[in-house]
């Protein structure tokens, strides 16, 4: 086969000259040219990104692989998100990553790509980009973080918000608390927990793009290494077998992750990335499909934050494919993945050693986990809650609305001793949605007034338009959609309101009559936008909502590998 990269490297005269001799500054000789199989390895490494630190190394490993294939591997830099730095946040930049992928593999004399993935946002970009290209491709993930010991006992991110919590109530020192920074994160590697990265790295391991035990190997761990170099021999076959993601990534695989995640009790971030990627793809995957596909699903993975273990005892336990393995039953089976083999065949062996981490499929920790869907007047498209994350006694429940309009009316009145709150109470936040904010934060889990925190109130119901770490737990209600922002029904809450929720029913409402809800719609006025030029400025008059997945809408599908002209 006439492979692409020979469009430069292959060429005669003039053109070729200049495509290799520029390339054979960095010591690569001749025959790298002759028309070996070249690998992009599309590498997120930055050190401000510390989740993807390590990724120059194991890009090593990738190369040693492509090598051994008869490959040609050329690493990359594209733009980098760390999920703990990046401000407003991560959320607001990750398509324009996607398209530093897209473009940047496109653009170049590339046959195939590894995607070096690890930190939260980093993840779906680069697929998503890759998806939009097209060419054989294969994920690798960076891995989790050893599990962090503090002071005798395992510590990982989801502490943070326990831990500042009992700082504000005054149960915890504040030395105590930094002391307990250089513990958490004792490793390379990503968040420890099933908070988003972990969530990612099981996304794509179930999506079949990524080699079994993705999801799971400890990013110190020597068997990463393994993973990654073997994916470096794959992607050179993948080439000359001509797979490409739309060959393999149907909705099958889609239908899969959504169950998969229910099992492992997956972050509400999964839905949001998911969408976005199959949106790349031509599929077409709705709120509804993950609320009917992971209903029965039962939890099968005991792992923080709502569970008791870390990655790191995950993957000890068997990894995903334990937990792929008691699911085959009600999974699409035979349907291929990035190694040419089947689910079944990738999962069937896999073991598991511990069932205090993994669950048999009959002896469930929990029934039903997956990601509830809820409609009602309060989110005519959709607004999502992690019951697993949630307190079983507030699923059904009606409050008053405690109202803050934005972020900063939150933390300027959330502690206010005489802010009329109790734990029946609603907090309703506005304004953090895709546009409002824009990016749509993970500040869904408002931390509760101090005040009840200092009666011992662990959780109370919140309502917003934004989204929530997947580290953090509470009985909270996300991506309202509409959003505030542009008119949606949250945006004419007001304090005092009866709002009334229901899980086992899907429905969320809020207790005021339509010809209300009318009057203040007509003197209701949106916020004005933060800026008015730049991405910003892009991605608010493009970015959809968070039920369709917060794609740019000139981003959906692809454009293939094709370049649009040709000319030196
Ligand atoms: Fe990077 Fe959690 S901050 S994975």
């Amino acid at each position: 086969m006439k492979l692409r990269s020979q469009m430069w490297f292959g060429r005669k005269g003039k053109d070729g000259f200049i495509y290799r001799a520029w390339m054979k500054n960095q010591g690569i000789p001749d025959d790298a040219f002759d028309g070996k199989p070249v690998v992009g390895i599309c590498n997120t490494w930055s050190e401000l990104t510390p989740c993807n630190a390590h990724f120059r190394e194991l890009a090593e490993s990738v190369k040693r692989g492509v090598i051994e294939a008869g490959g040609f591997p050329l690493e990359f830099p594209v733009m980098s998100l760390g999920e703990t730095l990046i401000k407003p946040t991560a959320m607001l930049y990750r398509n324009l990553m996607s398209m530093s992928v897209e473009e940047s593999i496109r653009a170049n004399p590339i046959d195939g790509v590894v995607l070096l993935v690890g930190c939260d946002k980093t993840t779906p970009a680069s697929v998503m980009g890759a998806c939009s290209v097209n060419l054989p491709t294969i994920a690798v993930s960076g891995g989790a973080m050893l599990t962090g010991k503090y002071r005798g006992k395992d510590i990982g991110t989801s502490d943070v918000w326990r831990c500042a919590a009992e700082v504000s109530a005054g149960r915890m020192e504040q030395d105590d608390f930094r002391e307990m920074e250089g513990a958490m994160c004792r490793s390379r590697g990503h968040c420890a927990v099933m908070g988003t990265a972990s969530t990612m790295a099981g996304m794509i391991e179930s999506l079949g793009i990524t080699l079994p035990q993705n999801a799971a190997i400890p990013a110190p761990d020597a068997r990463r290494k393994v993973l990654a170099q073997m994916s470096g021999r794959r992607i050179v076959e993948m080439i000359r077998e001509d797979l490409k993601p739309s060959d393999f990534l149907t909705r099958e695989l889609f239908e899969n992750a959504i169950k998969i995640n229910a099992a492992i009790g997956g972050s509400t971030n999964f839905m949001i990335h998911l969408m976005a990627i199959a949106g790349r793809l031509g599929i077409d995957l709705t709120l509804r499909d993950f609320d009917k596909l992971a209903r029965d699903i039962p939890l099968l993975a005991n792992l923080q934050p709502s569970g008791d273990y870390f990655m790191e005892d995950f993957y000890y336990a068997g990894g995903l494919p334990a937990v792929i393995k008691e699911l085959l039953p009600y999974l699409h089976r035979n349907v291929i993945t990035v190694n040419g083999r089947t689910v079944e065949e990738n999962n069937k062996d896999a073991e598991c050693y511990d069932r205090k981490v993994i669950a048999s499929y009959e002896k469930p920790f929990q029934e039903n986990a997956g990601i509830a869907v809820v409609y009602g007047n309060l989110c005519k498209d959709g607004a999502v809650i992690k019951p697993s994350a949630a307190s079983p006694h507030l699923m059904k429940h009606r409050g008053q609305a405690v109202v803050f309009e934005t972020i900063e009316d939150y933390h300027a009145r959330i502690n206010d001793p005489d802010l009329e709150v109790t734990e029946n109470h609603i907090l309703v936040l506005k304004n953090v949605g895709p546009k409002g904010y824009p990016g749509m934060p993970e500040v869904g889990n408002m931390q509760l007034p101090a005040k009840l925190l200092k009666k011992g109130i662990k959780d109370m119901v919140r309502i917003s338009d934004g989204r929530m770490s997947g580290t953090a737990f509470g009985t909270t209600f996300l991506h309202v959609s509409p959003e505030s922002a542009i008119g949606g029904v949250l945006a004419l809450v007001e304090e005092g309101d009866w709002i009334e929720v229901d899980v086992e029913n899907r429905s969320l409402n809020l207790d005021v009559s339509d010809e209300e809800l009318e009057r203040r719609k007509r003197n209701w006025k949106p916020l004005p936008p933060l800026t008015d030029r730049g991405y910003v400025k892009m991605f608010i008059d493009h970015v959809e909502q968070a039920d369709k997945g917060m794609d740019l809408d000139f981003l959906k599908g692809g454009s293939g590998s094709q370049v649009t002209r040709d000319s030196h």
